[in-house]
């Protein structure tokens, strides 16, 4: 676990997600179930415009559909029912992700960043694209239909502070905080599947999600490195988003091998990303 952050210290630089439309799930592809305060919800960096985490809607289309040949054992058409909601949603999840390293990529230029971090950024897009697809070619296989993403709405999203602090406190909340507990909870899930494919599937996304999460941690290091006179501020909002309220949502344990996680799995998780990963690093900040 530990590796989230350990892996972004290559190179110091200096320095069930939210409603996926029409088929928008309960609790999401391991998302917060709506936007929690603290942030820290789905799997992937949540695209928020005005406060508000935007997705786009479901539509009936079959070029966003990936492969997922997995083994739908006895499943009854409740439970089918149930894991196309939160397939679709950590699709949706996947694909806004898309958006947020865009305009990740667009602070990072507004703020003079180095080569690297730019071009991790992309390949962070790219990887959404892919986690896109193996969501909603897994909820194809649960439901027999084809779903892709609708248009996404982008207006506004650069109507944000793009000054420093600004860009700070969207790192902190959609990256260091947000995209290392999602990394965790997609490992876990991965771990608990019973499919070989879909383990490997869900262990390809988590070890992208862990790299997306080590970036955003870099990130942070050199805005810092840049701007010293915000640590603290920094440091006390990693905090406070351990303190916030938060809410595991219901979902029992029946689905984890199917790859949603139980409501109290998914706390244990948080728990111990903050525990072991995100509040030291938060520490070693300075
Ligand atoms: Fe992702
Ligand atoms: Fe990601």
């Amino acid at each position: 676990m530990l590796g989230v952050v350990a892996c972004g210290d290559k190179d110091d630089d200096s320095g069930d997600t939210g409603d996926g439309g029409d088929g928008g799930g309960e609790d999401g592809g391991g998302g917060d179930g709506g936007g929690s305060p603290s942030g820290d919800g789905g799997v992937g960096r949540p695209f928020t415009v005005a406060d508000e985490i935007r997705t786009a809607p479901v539509a009936h289309r079959r070029d966003w559909t990936g492969p997922a040949d997995i083994d739908l054992a006895d499943l009854d058409a409740t439970a089918r029912a149930t894991l196309v909601r939160h397939f679709l949603a950590m699709a949706a999840g996947e694909h806004a992700s898309v958006a947020s390293f865009h305009r990740v990529a667009l602070e990072l230029l507004h703020l003079g960043a180095p080569p690297q971090l730019l071009l991790d950024t992309h390949q962070a897009a790219s990887d959404e694209i892919r986690h896109a697809q193996v969501a909603f070619g897994l909820a194809e296989r649960f439901s027999g239909q084809a779903h892709g993403p609708g248009p996404l709405d982008v207006r506004g999203a650069l109507d944000v502070d793009l000054g420093p602090q600004g860009v700070m406190r969207r790192l902190v909340d959609e990256a260091c905080v947000g995209e290392t507990i999602g990394a965790l909870w997609l490992r876990e899930a991965s771990q608990r599947t019973a499919d070989p494919a879909l383990t490997a599937m869900l262990g390809g996304i988590a070890q992208d999600e862990e790299t997306h999460a080590a970036l955003g941690w870099r990130t942070l290091r050199w805005l810092l490195g840049q701007h010293p006179e915000l640590r603290s501020e920094a440091r006390q909002r990693i905090e406070g988003h351990y303190a916030a309220a938060w809410k595991a949502g219901a979902a029992g344990d029946e689905l984890e091998p199917f790859g949603r996680l139980a409501a109290r799995t998914r706390e244990a998780v948080r728990e111990r990303a903050f525990l072991q990963v995100i509040l030291p690093a938060s520490g070693a900040l300075g």
